[in-house]
């Protein structure tokens, strides 16, 4: 079986798998780094959104092979103490609902947030255009990621 070195959460890790093996499965079974979801597997829920150099990924969709030399970000590396604007946002407006859909809906929230401070209604719109929620938190998702523009302005 082949090795890949990969960065998650700014540490180094060997893992042993396929190289066609999803970088969902990798984080989820070989590296217990289970927050990021498996939704519908393929790219068409959003729930397995991570960040592969700073960009929303859908995990469900990388091979192991093409993730080596990136900086993978999962919902665990947005801090660990909960500091994250992203994470005090959710908090603050009580986001979610059953939960399952929310780490991919803050991931990409958190990608967008990073390349993008003040992004208008219609980028934040097309940012999480791809992430879906059956339970409908869509006007909470939107509600936070307005206060965490303001925490990141202020
Ligand atoms: S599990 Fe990856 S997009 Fe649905
Ligand atoms: S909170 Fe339940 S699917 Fe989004």
């Amino acid at each position: 079986m082949p090795q890949f070195a990969i960065e998650v959460n700014k540490k180094n890790y060997t893992v042993e798998a396929d190289a066609d093996m999803p970088l969902l499965w990798v984080l989820r079974d070989l590296l217990n780094l289970t927050g990021t979801k498996y939704g519908c597997g393929v790219a068409s829920c959003g729930a397995c959104t991570v960040m592969l150099d700073g960009e929303a990924a859908f995990a469900c969709q990388r091979p192991i092979s093409k993730c080596v030399g990136k900086k993978i970000t999962t919902i665990e590396g947005l801090s660990e103490d909960g500091s994250h604007p992203v994470q005090k946002a959710w908090q603050k407006a009580s986001v979610p609902q059953c939960g399952y859909c929310q780490p991919g809906q803050m991931m990409a929230a958190a990608a967008l947030l990073e390349k993008n401070k003040k992004p208008s209604e219609e980028e934040i719109k097309e940012a999480m255009n791809e992430n879906l929620c059956r339970c409908g938190t869509y006007h909470r998702i939107q509600e936070a990621i307005h206060y965490a523009i303001d925490e990141i302005n202020q």
